[in-house]
This record gives structure tokens, sequence and C-alpha cells, in this order.
């Protein structure tokens, strides 16, 4: 069985080391009896180092970022390579909360390069501010993707995972959630772009995640009925009763 993806973006969050240890603790307990799941966990910065791959031996470690840079002297970045030799194996990148405070599909481009050269997988956060009647946040998505994906070549795709995350739907001041026939629609959208430029086969295979508002009330929608290859959770990932029954919807 492919296991679907669910994972913890802790944004900036918990406020201390103590509940960061505490959230580690009890998830990696509720991830033991989770057999069709993989349970990536993305904590700030800080919080990185509390991983542990045998003590915390159901979660994998993901970053919520990465710099442009690769080396230097660059005040306040943190490397690819700093991500990898701390045991990250995913990194979020292009997430809506980063790109609204100036990073550009562009920046987004080469921090992907960076991810893939030390051996990790990003996951690449794609997804419309508003929908309008003309399909013009569809053109905004395309142009997300291709921007996006510039001189990465079909075999790097294949470490790439793509989450949609519509805006409208995202954090606790959301416009509404998105339904599943919304994912489905979106979903068979990047598989067509990511086609056009790799082929049908690379698309097929390419997983597409929903992020926005999940919650274990919608999670088994978004996972059997709309087909998701996992689920990108924000806030629910913080309560761990929550996370558990997110997982459970598998
Ligand atoms: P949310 O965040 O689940 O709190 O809406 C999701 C995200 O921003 O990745």
């Amino acid at each position: 069985m492919v296991k679907k993806l669910i994972i913890g973006n802790w944004k900036m969050n918990p406020q201390s080391l103590k509940e960061a240890e505490i959230l580690f603790r009890d998830i990696n307990k509720i991830a033991k009896d989770s057999k069709g799941a993989s349970i990536v966990v993305c904590p700030p910065f800080p919080f990185l180092s509390i991983y542990n791959k045998q003590k915390y031996k159901k979660i994998v470690l993901g970053s919520q970022d990465v710099s442009i840079e690769e080396v230097g002297s660059h005040t306040g970045e943190v490397s690819a390579k700093m991500l990898a030799s701390s045991g990250v194996s995913y990194v979020i990148v292009g997430h809506s909360e980063r790109r609204s405070i100036g990073e550009t599909n562009n920046i987004i481009n080469k921090k992907l390069t960076n991810i893939l050269k030390a051996k990790m997988s990003p996951i690449l956060c794609v997804g419309e501010i508003t929908r309008d009647n003309n399909g013009e946040y569809l053109k905004f998505i395309k142009d997300q993707i291709q921007e996006s994906l510039v001189n990465i070549s079909k075999a790097q795709l294949g470490n790439i995972i793509i989450a949609y995350e519509p805006i409208w739907a995202i954090g606790a001041n959301a416009e509404r959630e998105a339904t599943a026939e919304e994912f489905i629609e979106i979903k068979i959208f990047i598989r067509k772009v990511i086609s056009d430029i790799y082929g049908a086969k690379t698309a097929h295979n390419t997983k597409v995640l929903y992020g926005g508002s999940v919650n274990p009330k919608n999670s088994k929608e978004f996972l059997h009925h709309g087909g998701a290859d996992g689920l990108l959770v924000g806030r629910d990932s913080l309560v761990v009763r929550k996370l558990n029954l997110i997982i459970k919807s598998i």
C-alpha cells in the first residue's frame, strides 16, 4: 500500500522548547499505529535539533523553509546542506505565507534546486489567492508551477511533492473550506501542467497533497473522495488529539 503523507506545518509555534519536546513525544506516540501514513513534522528551525531518529522512530523531519543561498556570508540564513545534515528529509517551499513577504517563483526555483542537490524532498506549495469565473486562477497556478520548475529535470521531479493550498482556505481567518471536488479539479489541472512539461507518466506519478484548514471533519473527504496523496496540516497539527483523528481518517 502506498502510504499517505501527513505533514504537520507548525509555523511559528510553539513558543518554547519544552512545549516542542512534548509535541514531538506525543506525535511520535500516535504515529506508532499509523500504518497507512508517513508522518512528517515541520517545526521552526530552533526545534529541529530536538529530533532524534532513534527516539522518534515514527516521525520524519521536515523544514518550513531553506535559504536561496548555498554557502557564504548570509546572516540569518539556513542552507539546504545544514538541514540535510540535521536529519531533515522534507522541505516546504513556496508556502503562501512566505510568498506574501516577497518570495517569487524565481526564488522558489533556486530553493528547489538547493533542496534537491542536498538530497531532500521539496514540498512545493501552490495555490491561488482567490477564485474568479474566468479561470484566471488556473493560469496563476500554471505560472507558479512552470516558473518554479525551470531547469528541473524529469528525474529530479520524481522527488518533488506538490501541495495545493488555496490561500482563501488557509488559516483561522479563511474565507471558507475547500471541497474535495475543488481539490480534484486542481489535482487534474496540476497533473496536466506537469504532463505538458515532463510527460504523462511522470505527471501520473507526481504526488499531489491538499492543504488549507484540514481538520478531523474534512480530512477523510480529501483523502478518500478527493484522492489526495496526503495532507498538509497547519493549526490542527499542533493539537495531538485532532492530528490523531486526521491520521486515523486514512
Ligand atoms: P491551516 O494551515 O491548516 O492552519 O489552514 C495550512 C497551511 O498553511 O499549510
